[in-house]
């Protein structure tokens, strides 16, 4: 099953994923990061800005998750503009290997087979972050989502284009389709870190780690993957049946595993 953490704040969940990254960058200098964009793995970055100084990143290459179709790339809600500005440049990282699902309308057709070969190319992604949407999506990957599905366009949910709304002036303006890493995609990475912050993640993340493995949930997914570990708040936490063993594990175990 996945690991779960509970941390006290964003910020040690921040902490706990950074370290685990720099280990990793440390100890392959061209580690591949599966990238999320939204609020969620935000204090990540955050810690990892400090962290990385004096680190060599030079061969960190990137993979975000998903990309809205048909939105300037050059719009600041782009999520190449996200991982720009949230991503590549606070880390310092080499813009020409981190790359973004192309959601240009004239190749859209094409864009998905041709980022699977580039993560195939760069030998698959070794961490991959994620966060989960109120809908239980993760990537861009809505309920009904095939668990073997690979980078696509999908329509967006009206509930998730509520929830984006945040970044555009208004709802009108959020883009109704995306391309996504497919649910089979991201389980191909070799180590899955979801985190989840408040309340209003709560179900969602009961449902991904302890419900049932169904489409509808497309969190769930993680159920399937043999190194999964989730990293959430006690707010975020409130609906697990069995968070007090979770905290117990967390508690009780020896500190060369890691995360
Ligand atoms: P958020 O989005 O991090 O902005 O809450 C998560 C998601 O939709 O996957």
């Amino acid at each position: 099953m996945a690991e779960v953490v509970i941390v006290e704040s964003k910020a040690a969940a921040g902490a706990l994923v950074a370290d685990e990254i720099v280990a990793l960058i440390d100890s392959k200098p061209d580690t591949v990061l599966g990238l999320a964009t939204g609020s969620t793995p935000l204090p990540v970055y955050e810690a990892l800005r400090e962290r990385l100084a004096g680190h060599d990143v030079s061969r960190v290459r990137g993979f975000a998750l998903d990309e809205y179709v048909g939105l300037d790339p050059e719009h600041p809600e782009s999520y190449r503009s996200v991982i720009t500005r949230e991503v590549i440049e606070p880390l310092g990282l080499d813009p020409a290997r981190i790359r973004v699902p192309n959601g240009a309308v004239e190749t859209i057709e094409h864009a998905g087979d041709d980022y699977e070969l580039a993560i195939d190319a760069a030998g698959g992604v070794d961490l991959q972050i994620l966060g989960i949407g109120t809908d239980g999506h993760i990537g861009f990957n809505e309920p009904g989502s095939s668990f073997a599905s690979s980078t696509r366009v999908k329509t967006l949910t009206e509930q998730t284009r509520e929830d984006n709304a945040r970044f555009f002036d208004s709802i009108d303006e959020v883009p109704r389709h995306c391309i996504t890493q497919g649910l089979g995609t991201i389980l191909r990475a070799r180590h899955l870190v979801l985190l989840a912050f408040g309340e209003g993640k709560a179900a969602a993340v009961a449902a991904a780690v302890e419900g049932p493995v169904s489409a509808m949930l497309p969190g769930s997914a993680i159920q399937l993957h043999p190194h999964v570990t989730v990293v959430v708040d006690e707010a975020a936490a409130s609906e697990l049946k069995l968070a007090d063993y979770y905290r117990y594990t967390f508690a009780n175990k020896p500190a060369w595993q890691g995360i």
